[in-house]
């Protein structure tokens, strides 16, 4: 959104339900730019979205709306089943009316982008990476209610010709991330030098892609991407859980040292592992990279340094959305996604 609004001449809408995840705070930059709208609108509502359709008409839909949290998946599944695939229905079928509506020039230009996560490929063993072509295998209720999205956006442009791309991507960590996932969520233990929980042994792997490279990819997918196509995007960065921890108390110790604290790495502690814990997980990103010309620009090193310096410059924010002061505030301003 930042980056759309900042750095491109796309007017943009921000459609959403603002659940806990959500904070307008975080979007403070934009608030007040002429290019930025804000629906408050929950996606499996067909006729709020037929008025955001209707009253905008956009040349283009990114879909990014999610109950995205693993662990919240396995509590209250249903919530997943509603938005994920419930509200990516909902979506389809007001895009596709709306689209079939439309011009022929404006018909061929529209897109409808679908952000989904590489966890749909399900685990994989020591070696390899998920291509677009690795059968879909999801194994939490999260992955699997974004797989059944990802399938019935397949089937709309199948089916209706709505021109439809997905985007499945890898980890994603950086600036604003809601402090329940596992980056944010240890530099704030770190901080307070509170226990630092880790599942199993901390031996899963995931593929670590900064938030802005994972946008700026969106960003060439909607410019140049062909439509009925998948692309896998992630950060060719793969890290084990207890090396990422270590990392951060690493940067913590620098940035944040802390005499009462000492060491953070004395805070790790191995808890009972997550249900159905999904052992590794790799991005090959070479048709996103070798088609549309998309690389990373932030290694590992440079992006974790960068997220540790911005939650620490920004623990205001970080209490401020975890309290849900600013959840639905300014509700009606008409600001955007
Ligand atoms: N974070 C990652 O590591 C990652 C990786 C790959 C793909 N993705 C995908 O990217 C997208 C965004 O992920 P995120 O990490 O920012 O998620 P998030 O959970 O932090 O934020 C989700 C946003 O969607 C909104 N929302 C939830 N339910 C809604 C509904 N019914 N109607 C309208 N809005 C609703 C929330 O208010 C919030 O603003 C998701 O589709 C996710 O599956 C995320």
């Amino acid at each position: 959104m930042r980056i759309l609004v900042r750095e491109t001449d796309y007017a943009v809408v921000n459609l959403d339900k603002l659940t806990y995840a959500g904070n307008l705070e975080s979007l403070a930059e934009v608030d007040g730019s002429p290019k930025y709208h804000f629906e408050r609108c929950d996606i499996i509502d067909a006729e709020r979205v037929e008025q955001v359709f209707s009253t905008y008409s956009p040349v283009a839909l990114l879909h990014l709306a999610a109950e995205s949290h693993v662990d919240r998946s396995i509590d209250t599944p249903g919530d997943f089943i509603q938005t994920n695939l419930v509200g990516t229905f909902t979506l389809l079928q007001e895009a596709r009316r709306y689209w079939s509506r439309l011009g022929e020039r404006a018909r061929r230009d529209f897109r409808f982008i679908h952000v989904s996560t590489d966890e749909v490929f399900g685990s994989l063993g020591a070696t390899g990476a998920f291509t677009e072509t690795t059968p879909y295998a999801p194994n939490s209720p999260y992955s699997a209610s974004k797989a059944g999205s990802d399938h019935l956006v397949r089937a709309w442009h199948h089916t209706f010709g709505v021109p439809t791309i997905i985007t499945n991507c890898s980890n994603n960590y950086g600036p604003f991330q809601f402090p329940e996932k596992l980056i944010p969520l240890m530099i704030q233990h770190g901080l307070a030098g509170r226990r630092l929980p880790v599942y199993g042994r901390g031996e899963n792997v995931r593929d670590w892609l900064y938030v802005d490279d994972h946008a700026r990819a969106l960003l060439c997918v909607l410019e140049r991407g062909t439509v009925g196509e998948t692309y896998n995007v992630g950060g060719r960065s793969e890290q084990r859980n207890i090396d990422l921890v270590r990392d951060l108390c690493v940067l913590l110790d620098e940035l944040a040292p802390d005499q009462g604290i000492g060491a953070r790495e004395s805070l790790i502690e191995f808890v009972a592992d997550r249900p159905g814990h999904d052992m590794r997980y790799a991005i090959d990103s070479s048709k996103i990279e070798r088609e549309l010309e998309w690389r990373p620009h932030e290694s590992w090193e440079s992006g974790l340094r960068k997220t540790v310096e911005w939650y620490l410059a920004n623990q205001s924010w970080c209490e401020r959305v975890q309290s849900g002061a600013y959840r639905g505030e300014r509700l009606g301003r008409g600001v955007a996604i």
